[in-house]
């Protein structure tokens, strides 16, 4: 079996990662393409290195632009390369313009196309990631989902008899790297003490890109009464700069974004995490962190019914929710207990077009 996988956004790369190891254990040929989305060595170079990743047989170089623009460079390069492996399977990630212009490529090239992630919804039609997931989902013929509430979405879509539950890959990746990095003494950022410090990243275009929002934001996180750790999205870092905002105030200390064994031992050693990331809010709950989301909504739900994150709009509350009471202990693994990626090639081996 060929597969052949589009990633071009860092959290892809991590969810990447599992799945490249199962398909090499179980002897199948993976042919990975890098749209060129992430571009920075500490956005992208870095978690083919950390994470064992093979290097990229194609890079399509496209990098940043406008959503139309961007995704419209990654499909006008990706026929030649579909066409070129004709692969089995292409495997697509997520949310991301990567993950759109490889469905949409495929199967314009009536090439199978499965979906990795599939069936999240956070039924807020102003994220570009909505789009692009509902598009992806509809657009596939295998739907992997990663847990009984997104196999419940595609179901109600009318997807249900196209769709198997694999189980979340990013818990494979973040419980195999908690393990490695549990005695790293390097793990806690900056030399703070665990326990002591907040970890926090904001990149959504919805908090950065209003300047009066992302004044709030900033300064909810620096009147924190603890040091907030903040890993600075260059999204961020551009548009605080162009409206004037200081990163660097009050509790706050901005870094540049950690690579993955260094963000998921942050992670476990902080005392709370404030984020608008969708893995991170995962990773949170898988380390026991309690984690509070500057969003309206959230895909990762039952990070809030099990009680280990709490959603925030109104940012001038940040201190009272992030000094809330420690939520109750859970065993309850949603997300699967971290094989998901060998259910994975299992499920694309399974139901290989013939
Ligand atoms: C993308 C995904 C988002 C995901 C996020 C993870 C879409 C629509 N969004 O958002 O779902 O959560 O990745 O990080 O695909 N930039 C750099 N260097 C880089 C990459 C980006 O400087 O290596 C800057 C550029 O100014 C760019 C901006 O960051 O315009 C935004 O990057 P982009 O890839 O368009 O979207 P993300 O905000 O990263």
């Amino acid at each position: 079996m060929r597969v052949l996988s589009v990633v071009g956004a860092r959290p892809q790369f991590v969810k990447l990662a599992p799945v490249a190891h199962a398909m090499a254990d179980a002897g199948h040929d993976h042919v990975i393409v890098h749209t060129g989305q992430h571009y920075d060595a500490n956005m992208s170079d870095v978690f083919f290195q950390d994470l064992g990743i093979p290097a990229p047989d194609v890079h399509l170089g496209v990098g940043s632009g406008s959503h139309g623009v961007q995704t419209g460079a990654m499909l006008s390069a990706m026929d030649a390369v579909l066409l070129e492996h004709r692969p089995d399977w292409v495997l697509v990630y997520g949310d991301t313009n990567s993950t759109i212009a490889g469905a949409l490529s495929a199967v314009k090239l009536h090439l199978p196309l499965a979906h990795l992630e599939a069936g999240l919804r956070s039924y807020n039609r102003r994220m570009p990631e909505e789009h692009n997931r509902v598009l992806t989902d509809h657009a596939a013929d295998l739907c992997l989902a990663p847990t009984e509430v997104a196999l419940a979405h595609l179901r109600a879509e009318g997807l249900g008899d196209r769709s198997v539950v694999t189980g979340d890959v990013m818990t494979d990746v973040c419980l195999e790297t908690a393990r490695r990095v549990a005695d790293s003494p390097a793990a806690a950022p900056a030399g703070l003490e665990p326990g002591s410090f907040v970890l926090s990243t904001i990149h959504r275009a919805e908090n950065t890109d209003d300047p009066q929002r992302l004044r709030a934001i900033v300064e909810g996180l620096a009147a924190l009464p603890h040091p907030v750790v903040l890993t600075a999205h260059p999204r961020l870092v551009a548009k605080a700069a162009e409206a004037g905002i200081p990163l660097e105030q009050g509790s706050v200390h901005p870094i540049a974004p950690l690579d993955y064994p260094a963000m998921v031992g942050a992670v476990s050693r902080a005392r709370a995490v404030v984020t608008d990331s969708g893995g991170l809010q995962k990773e949170a709950f898988l380390l026991r962190t309690p984690c509070t989301t500057v969003r309206t909504e959230t895909e990762w739900t039952e990070t809030v019914d099990l009680g280990w994150n709490v959603l925030v709009q109104d940012v001038s509350t940040l201190t009272e929710v992030v000094d809330r009471p420690a939520p109750a202990p859970t065993d309850e693994a949603p997300y699967g207990e971290g094989r998901a990626a060998a259910a994975t090639v299992a499920a694309l081996e399974e139901h290989l077009p013939r």
